[in-house]
């Protein structure tokens, strides 16, 4: 699609074919505990819940890191220099403005699974600064083994920005193996902004992902719905209820539907058992200390160049470059 503003706009649809899917599906549902990728949250609706989980007044990562990309924005761009911004597991796109005005001459790559979401975001996005010129792509991008060939990506140095502390949803070992990919699809001169959450209060952190407006619940509730919908399901919806703990030994917090009571539930053509009080795990998200997520960068291959953090401590956004 391209657009008759300033500059063009275009999307690439690389979402996971359906039989991918399902082998994903049969792998995590064959694990003890049961576990699926935590992208398969993310459908349309699942997008639009997770922006209202943004706005929930427990949920302050977004709020708190927004204000430091506001506030800091000319210093990263210009820590950042010249070059494409690739955006990971863009979402709704909302942060990355301060950064695009704060740069001279970007242009803007936003990956993202949840394919009608992205459209519209990067419509969105792209009436707001129509000069830069855009591309989205619909893919998972923990298996991407290289961006498409396109001149927004060939044109100009990559530079990577991967906020929301999205990197906390995948295993410390799995962190570190995307971060290394990442850096591979970023190329030579590539740099990376990520924003990483860090430990806080056991309340706090708990709270976060149980806001009292039942959002979090409503998301997590949503996978069943889509894997009825989508894979051929039989869940029923009210038979799980949703339970968010903070796990210390792990640094994470766990979110997972519980099953109310032993049953049957047919997915993917095949039987899965749960016995009552039994999880299904929808996702994890690790928090890091400062030290702790440079030490994961640098066996990935990056060094730290600088950190912004918020007042509080609860977050940082660290800019990386290439180890030589
Ligand atoms: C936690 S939200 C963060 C959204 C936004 N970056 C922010 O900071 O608010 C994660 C986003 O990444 C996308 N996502 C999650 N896993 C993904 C994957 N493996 N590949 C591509 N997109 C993914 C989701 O669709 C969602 O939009």
């Amino acid at each position: 699609m391209t657009s008759t503003l300033h500059a063009p706009l275009e999307l690439i649809d690389l979402h996971p074919a359906a039989t991918d899917m399902r082998q994903l599906v049969i792998e995590g549902m064959s694990q003890s505990p049961k576990q699926l990728p935590a992208w398969f949250l993310y459908d349309a609706e699942g997008s639009r819940l997770f922006d209202q989980i943004c706005e929930q007044p427990e949920y302050t990562l977004t709020s708190t890191e927004t204000a430091l990309l506001q506030s800091q924005a000319p210093a990263m761009a210009a820590a950042l220099g010249a070059g494409t911004l690739v955006e990971f597991g863009a979402g709704s796109a909302r942060k990355v403005s301060p950064l695009l005005e704060a740069m001279s001459n970007p242009a803007y790559v936003a990956l993202d699974i949840s394919s009608e979401h992205l459209q519209a975001a990067c419509q969105r996005l792209h009436q707001r600064h129509p000069q830069v010129p855009m591309l989205g792509i619909c893919c998972d991008y923990s298996q991407m083994q290289q961006l498409p060939l396109h001149p927004l990506l060939a044109q100009q140095r990559r530079l990577g920005f991967f906020p929301g502390s999205s990197l906390g949803n995948f295993e410390p070992q799995e962190a570190r193996a995307l971060l290394g990919q990442f850096r591979r699809l970023l190329g030579p001169g590539g740099k990376l902004l990520i924003g990483i959450d860090q430990p806080k209060a056991v309340e706090r952190l708990e709270a976060a992902y149980n806001d009292a407006a039942g959002i979090s619940a409503a998301f997590a509730l949503n996978l069943l719905t889509r894997l009825n919908r989508d894979l051929g399901a039989n869940f029923q919806v009210d038979q799980f209820r949703y339970r968010a703990r903070w796990l210390p030994a792990a640094s994470h917090i766990e979110m997972a539907l519980v099953s109310n009571q032993a049953q049957v539930v047919q997915l993917c053509d095949r039987d899965w058992s749960f016995d009552g009080g039994e999880a299904l795990i929808t996702e994890t998200s690790h928090k890091y200390s400062p030290e702790s997520f440079l030490a994961l960068a640098s066996e990935a291959g990056w060094r730290s160049e600088e950190r912004w953090s918020d007042g509080a401590g609860d977050l940082s956004l660290h800019l990386l470059k290439q180890a030589d």
